[in-house]
């Protein structure tokens, strides 16, 4: 712990996420924690695609921070992989420089100074940042364990890349084929800043006061102990609200903060109207853009599966579902371009979710007891994929055909497999493990619970 500076009670905390809503969502979840022990929390928002900028957000105050260089880099850009522009990372690291210090002083005048900045990962300046303001730094890793300890074996030059390797065997994993790897780790034509983005999440590590993992003891417990021979960490996980693991809550609505309009009455009115565990919800998050073709196939994938289906496509994907498709499944499908996807995976009618397995979205099936039909995409999906099948079994994976596409049969074989049969009911009841420890880890007396408990009591001392 490197800083020397003592904290009064009556804490404030400035949370600073990366602007991608599947950043953001864990960060301010943490916060809600933290919030609900008495902190004081503020969290920075630094995008203008907040849907609804009056939005409720129960304990924890947003501020949202409208800054002309983020604006043009994230909207002008919509259709590009915007997580491998330069230009993006420089105007946010620019903007946060400049602005993080008039948020500090405003609240120091305002009599509630900010004494700890929790930032993501995948900014480590900002701990630069903090420390010249005299603040503690405390930093949230958002992936998986795993994920996080393959980053830093390539950044201990343990593992060399780009990959080439039939598989890698890394310690507490089981043997990891190429296709299982962080898409990052040897695609690097594709992807040519995001794999030093992810391993600069180390750098300066050891000058954090606090390093928060978002997960949890028994669900990696192995990745944690290896990384905690490394580095001083604490995880805090699953940042599920306690409100929706515990499903006799009806009201469980707050969560906040969405970057796209949740469809949300039409969701949750036409789940109410279905059978419990008949219904397929499929999201593939907030980033990915699938090929056409993919659409396609997943569109007759589920029809030929005939069970009842949930479809978010993200407004700038709908124009590649088939014209016919809507009128033909108007009986057995609904699809909405967002939804409140925690209630979604908290309904009763959900049976399974085919998921791009997003490391929230992973997280949030498990800690739900929903089963997975699992299609990666990019970037750490692949690994929390492989670790949904092979170690937690909470799962099934589609095989990737000719041309990187997954044909309808196969959505169809594997939705009928996660839905159906003597897989689903084991699947099923691994599930249910899973959905016991998550809730277990964030109630009185879990390991998560304490941590965030020991971290609240260190800086209120
Ligand atoms: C990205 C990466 O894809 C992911 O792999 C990485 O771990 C974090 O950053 P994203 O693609 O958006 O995130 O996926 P995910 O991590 O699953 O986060 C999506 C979030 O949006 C989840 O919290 C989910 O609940 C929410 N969501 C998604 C909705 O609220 N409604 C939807 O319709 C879809």
């Amino acid at each position: 712990m490197g800083s020397q500076q003592r904290v009064a009670a009556g804490t404030h905390i400035l949370a600073l996420p990366m602007p991608f809503q599947g950043h953001i969502n864990p960060m301010l979840q943490f916060s809600k924690r933290l919030a609900s022990k008495g902190l004081k929390v503020t969290l920075l928002n630094f995008t203008d695609k907040q849907w609804s900028k009056s939005a409720e957000h129960g304990s924890v105050n947003i501020e949202l921070i409208f800054d002309d260089t983020l604006f043009s880099a994230v909207s002008g850009q919509e259709d590009d992989d915007i997580m491998s522009g330069y230009a993006y990372l420089k105007n946010l690291y620019a903007a946060v420089k400049r602005r993080l210090p008039e948020v500090v002083a405003k609240h120091g005048e305002s009599g509630y100074p900010i004494s700890c900045l929790v930032y993501d990962s995948l900014m480590p300046w900002a701990l630069d940042i903090a420390k010249q303001l005299g603040l503690f730094g405390a930093v949230l890793f958002t992936q998986s364990c795993a994920v996080n300890q393959i980053y830093c074996e390539v950044y201990q030059g343990k593992l060399k890349v780009p990959v080439e390797k039939a598989h890698v065997e890394l310690e507490g994993m089981p043997p990891l084929e190429i296709s299982d790897l962080p898409t990052f780790l040897y695609d690097l034509e594709n992807y040519p800043i995001s794999l030093s983005l992810s391993t600069s999440q180390f750098f300066n590590i050891e000058e954090a006061d606090w390093v928060f993992f978002n997960t949890f003891n028994s669900l990696e417990d192995e990745g944690l102990k290896w990384m905690g021979r490394q580095y001083s960490i604490t995880p805090i996980g699953p940042t599920i609200p306690s409100t929706y693991m515990d499903k006799r809550v009806k009201d469980n609505k707050d969560y906040g903060l969405s970057l796209f309009k949740p469809d949300t009455e039409s969701c949750m009115d036409w789940l109410d109207s279905r059978e419990t565990c008949s219904v397929v919800y499929v999201s593939f998050g907030s980033l990915s853009t699938l090929k056409e073709k993919q659409i396609e196939e997943i569109a007759c994938g589920l029809k030929r599966s005939n069970h009842y289906f949930l479809w978010v496509v993200r407004e700038i994907e709908k124009e590649k579902i088939p014209s016919s498709f809507l009128d033909e499944t108007s009986e057995k499908g609904l699809v909405v371009t967002w939804c409140p996807q925690l209630q979604v995976l908290a309904h009763k009618a959900v049976g399974c979710f085919m998921t791009h397995c997003g490391w929230n979205s992973t997280l949030e099936a498990m800690s739900l007891g929903v089963p997975m039909v699992a299609m990666p995409q990019w970037a750490d999906q692949t690994t929390n994929a492989k670790f949904v099948t092979d170690v937690w079994r909470v799962g099934v994976r589609v095989k990737v055909g000719e041309e990187g596409i997954v044909a309808k049969e196969e959505i169809d074989l594997r939705i009928r497999e996660a839905m159906e049969g003597e897989t689903a009911i084991e699947i099923r009841k691994n599930c249910q493990k899973w959905e016991k420890l998550a809730k277990e880890a964030v109630d009185e007396g879990g390991n998560s619970e304490k941590n965030i408990e020991k971290f609240v009591a260190k800086l209120a001392t």
